[in-house]
């Protein structure tokens, strides 16, 4: 059983838990993941480690579906079944240059770590980050402490630059500052994101999002395609290169339980 040791809400429906999990923290690395479980009778649910500290990791969720809603009602000294992690294989941090980190909406919380991790390495990191919103927006400070420089960017222009994080990734591809690239958020923010540094050849990662039920390449249900070759996102990857992904796959293989897990919300409403 692992217990929950701090709980908020950061932004319009989205959650930070931090959890005491020591065997994640161990080891766990910027791009690995932790697959939770509630209870015995739980849907298993992927989400990427955040942020860790001692003994705690930290995990941030927007509560859409049964089980992130049923997560969100948890409080603090509650204990959550099972903290399956760390998995997949950690960002390919090195010593690249000069690096931007991109997050969209709940995607951003996966940055911090990142950056940091990248800064240790000794690469300048510019970090990018939209929302629809600025109530969306997310870890602001705590970024802007990570990276060497923060943009801001939201749909509305509620706050930073009006437009997308893809705006700011093409100015920057075009004055030839890049060496990397990571981009985190819905398939379709990261499909069209990466676009942007298509024609350069920066090497630019995305963390894949489907639908995960083990965690550990036993199921097959993560399997996505890469450079024409069949992957398994939870130990290939999650992270791998954007412009060998087959996103019209991705994304609809995404939406093959979109029935049921509307029915199993509505149930759990009843
Ligand atoms: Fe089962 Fe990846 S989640 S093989």
């Amino acid at each position: 059983m692992y217990k929950i040791v701090k709980r908020d809400q950061i932004a319009d429906n989205i959650f930070e838990f931090w959890i005491n999990a020591p065997h994640v923290t161990k080891t766990g690395r910027a791009g690995q993941f932790v697959v939770l479980r509630i209870d015995e009778n739980g849907e298993r649910i992927p989400l990427t480690i955040s942020a860790t500290k001692g003994d705690d990791v930290r995990i941030v969720f927007m509560a859409t579906g049964k089980t992130t809603q049923q997560l969100a009602a948890m409080q603090v000294g509650e204990s959550i079944r099972d903290v399956a992690g760390p998995l997949g294989k950690p960002s390919d941090v090195k010593k690249w240059g000069r690096c931007a980190v991109i997050g969209g909406g709940v995607g951003i919380a996966c940055l911090p770590i990142l950056a940091r991790e990248l800064r240790e390495a000794g690469n300048d990191v510019t970090g990018i980050i939209g929302a629809r919103n600025e109530g969306l927006l997310l870890l602001e400070d705590e970024l802007r402490d990570a990276c060497d420089e923060l943009v801001i960017c939201t749909d509305d222009g509620s706050k930073g630059h009006h437009g997308y994080p893809a705006d700011v990734l093409k100015e920057m591809v075009s004055d030839q500052i890049l060496d990397a690239v990571w981009i985190i958020g819905p398939a379709i923010m990261m499909k069209i994101t990466s676009l942007a540094t298509f024609d350069s050849g920066i090497k630019t990662f995305v963390s894949l999002n489907p639908i995960m039920v083990d965690g550990t390449g036993m199921c097959g249900s993560c399997r996505v395609t890469i450079a024409g070759e069949m992957k398994f996102a939870c130990v290939d990857g999650p992270e791998f290169d954007a412009h060998e992904v087959d996103w019209d796959e991705l994304m609809n293989r995404q939406r093959t339980y979109t029935g049921q897990e509307k029915e199993s919300l509505e149930h759990y409403h009843e």
